[in-house]
């Protein structure tokens, strides 16, 4: 098993680059179903979730060709609506093909998904948004089938704006005659992402970062060309990475109107900001200030993908900081192992009271799930001495070998392997 070799203790001082999306080259791969071509995805990062996905289009008949961060997928022969339930275990974001085979196949057969497991995260707005569209859904329980004969546009309007039942939704939308609108529709950046790859290949959607999501349905998608959005949350490690080392980072190919919230808390903290629209250099020359209160909400709120990494960035800050989650139910936690390294934090509920430290001491911890792990990371960064950090498939779903940024900012970090 891999895990990771931290010496803590060194202000990080360089510059990176940002890689593409996770959360959205997910939803575009699956997109890729709905397109009668080739589809050319620039920007696409090196991740074991993307390597799931590509698997499932395999699996489906898709062809698929990887040169660097470029992907190539030629969906002119899909011959499968069934997506076998090891591959729909292996990710939570799996989901997100019921709408697109609902649209290229009229039909779907998918397993319940795996993912992290933050939360109970149902899936019944997904239902529900289908079943509106006309889409029969049955659920055994596991498997999830899907047909699609009724299918017809309407007007959905959702009690929650959930990213994945919007996009399952404008996915199942594409080709029915008329025009569905989604009410209350997420407005994340990941979202018009996929909806500005969807109408480069021909679909009719407009919309995007607004709550009102207008699908006008088109007979088919054509081949097209595409480049994947800075991934926001990658940025935000590495942000806090120059933070809790009281370091210095310049981050490229960033796109700054996404990390409003992430650059505001940052300033309200002590960190100087430099901003640019694609750029973004981070300098902390002294211990970080408290975040008196912080709750985590749907896009352009502060997302819940960096509570944890503000959480330990919090761990060494000066004074008491309060950070709530509010979108998912179990997203603390990676609390215990912030513990590990010194960290005094108290949870009751979804609420975090972090009392910060002077400094973190070395742990050998564990990722506990995706960004917990990362804020493991983070914890391990500012502590003295030698940390472990195991259990990194967590870190592989969500970062590209997030030990080579690291070290281009001067982080002492090993990849080994406890087998060798
Ligand atoms: C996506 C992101 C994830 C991010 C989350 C919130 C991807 C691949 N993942 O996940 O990184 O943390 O958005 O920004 O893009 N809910 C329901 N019923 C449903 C669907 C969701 O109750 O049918 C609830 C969930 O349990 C959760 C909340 O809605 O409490 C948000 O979920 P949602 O926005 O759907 O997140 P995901 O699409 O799963």
């Amino acid at each position: 098993m891999e895990y990771l070799k931290i010496t803590g203790g060194r202000k990080l001082q360089g510059s990176i680059d940002i890689h593409g999306a996770k959360n959205s080259v997910l939803p575009i791969l699956a997109a890729s179903l709905l397109v009668n071509g080739e589809s050319v995805i620039h920007n696409c990062p090196d991740l074991s979730d993307v390597t799931y996905t590509l698997r499932i289009l395999q699996k489906l008949g898709a062809q698929v060709k990887r040169e660097g961060h470029t992907l190539t997928v030629n969906t002119s022969v899909i011959t499968g609506d069934t997506v076998p339930e090891s591959l729909m275990r292996e990710m939570r974001s799996s989901i997100i093909f019921l709408g697109a085979l609902a649209s290229r196949m009229g039909s779907a057969s998918v397993y319940l998904p795996g993912g992290c497991e933050i939360g109970l995260r149902p899936i019944d707005l997904h239902f529900f948004g289908l079943r509106s569209l006309g889409y029969n859904v049955r659920f055994d329980g596991s498997n999830i089938c899907l047909r699609g004969d009724k299918a017809a546009a309407n007007r959905i309007i959702l009690s929650f704006p959930s990213v994945g039942a919007t996009e399952n939704i404008i996915l199942a939308s594409v080709f029915l005659e008329g025009t569905t609108t989604v009410i209350n529709a997420a407005q994340e950046p990941e979202i018009e992402d996929l909806c500005r790859y969807l109408n480069a290949a021909g679909a009719k959607i407009q919309g995007a970062l607004t709550p009102v999501i207008e699908i006008e349905g088109v007979r088919s998608l054509h081949s097209v060309t595409h480049t994947v959005i800075p991934d926001r949350i990658e940025a935000t490690t590495f942000l806090c990475a120059a933070g809790i080392t009281q370091g210095e980072a310049e981050l490229h190919h960033v796109c700054l109107s996404h990390l409003t919230a992430v650059t505001g808390l940052l300033q309200e903290a002590g960190a100087q900001l430099y901003l640019d629209s694609h750029a973004i250099r981070i300098r902390c020359r002294n211990r970080l200030k408290r975040l008196k209160n912080v709750a985590t909400m749907a896009y352009p709120g502060f997302p819940t993908d960096c509570q944890a990494l503000f959480g330990a960035l919090m761990t060494t800050a000066s004074g008491t900081s309060v950070i709530t989650e509010t979108v998912f139910e179990n997203r603390m936690m990676h609390v215990p192992q912030l513990r590990r390294f010194g960290a005094d934090i108290d949870v009751k509920d979804r609420i975090a009271v972090i009392h910060g430290v002077k400094a973190l001491h070395a742990a050998d911890a564990v990722c506990t799930d995706l960004r917990g792990g990362a804020a493991v990371v983070l914890a391990s960064l500012a502590a003295e001495g030698t940390s472990t950090v195991k259990n990194i498939r967590h870190l592989d779903r969500g970062y590209e070998h997030i030990e080579r940024p690291l070290c281009s900012l001067g982080a002492a970090v090993t990849r080994l392997n406890d087998e060798e």
